[in-house]
């Protein structure tokens, strides 16, 4: 389950086994323009068969609601992916989406995995960079002011405390909390490119959490 899988084409790319549903969430206007401008090969794949897409926009839909109604089949052992999309949705839509998820496997385990961007982009930005990583606040600065300016604002910023709370209170436990800077020792070190201290940037984190029955 891809919420907010704008234009990530791994569905479509990735050879899955072929007992695999995925479905991909996302506001209608953008999925059309995905769809639209997927490769051919892409659009025509064997596992395109497979993708189902649901158009919802989680500030103001039920996502359960649209998602039942597409044929999501409750007793099915779900993956649930949220990337790159908690800053740009209020955090109520956050928690409700969370309880959406929560209600939707009860009956089963679920595995959610989301990123999220570290409160102290705003509240401390310097800590948020490796130590000497060249202007950092400006760059923090720089980094919200080109969302907002693309009318793509980042609203919502959180703290891991806030998160593992809110996460405990749909069910969930965090498995697992990563930044950049525990993926260069997974990533970029085995290739020969580690990066410096003064070349990492923490904003992001990716969680994985899993619900309590998992
Ligand atoms: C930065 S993109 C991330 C896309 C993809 N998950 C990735 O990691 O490449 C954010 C996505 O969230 C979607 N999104 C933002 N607000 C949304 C909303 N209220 N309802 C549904 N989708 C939303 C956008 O349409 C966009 O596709």
């Amino acid at each position: 389950m891809i919420l907010g899988a704008g234009y990530d084409t791994r569905a479509h790319r990735l050879t899955l086994p072929s007992s695999l549903t995925v479905w991909e969430v996302d506001q209608p206007e953008v999925q059309a323009i995905k769809r639209a401008k997927l490769p051919k090969a892409q659009a025509t794949s064997a596992t395109s068969a497979q993708i189902h897409y649901v158009s919802i926009d989680f500030n103001h839909q039920c996502l359960s609601e649209h998602l039942l109604a597409a044929g999501f089949d409750t007793r099915k052992s779900t993956l649930f992916t949220l990337e790159g999309v908690s800053q740009y949705i209020t955090k109520e839509t956050f928690a409700s989406t969370m309880e959406e998820i929560a209600a939707l496997t009860q009956k089963t385990t679920a595995t959610f995995i989301f990123s999220y961007v570290d409160a102290l982009l705003k509240t401390d930005p310097v800590r948020c960079f490796g130590k000497g990583y060249p202007k950092a606040k400006r760059r923090a600065d720089m980094v919200m002011g080109l969302a907002a300016k693309v009318g793509e604002p980042w609203i919502s910023l959180y703290t891991e405390e806030a998160l593992v709370e809110l996460l405990a209170e749909h069910g969930f436990s965090v498995q697992e909390n990563k930044t950049l800077e525990d993926l260069n020792a997974v990533y970029f070190s085995p290739v020969g490119r580690t990066l410096t201290e003064n070349q990492i940037f923490k904003l992001e984190h990716f969680v994985a959490a899993t619900s309590k029955k998992a």
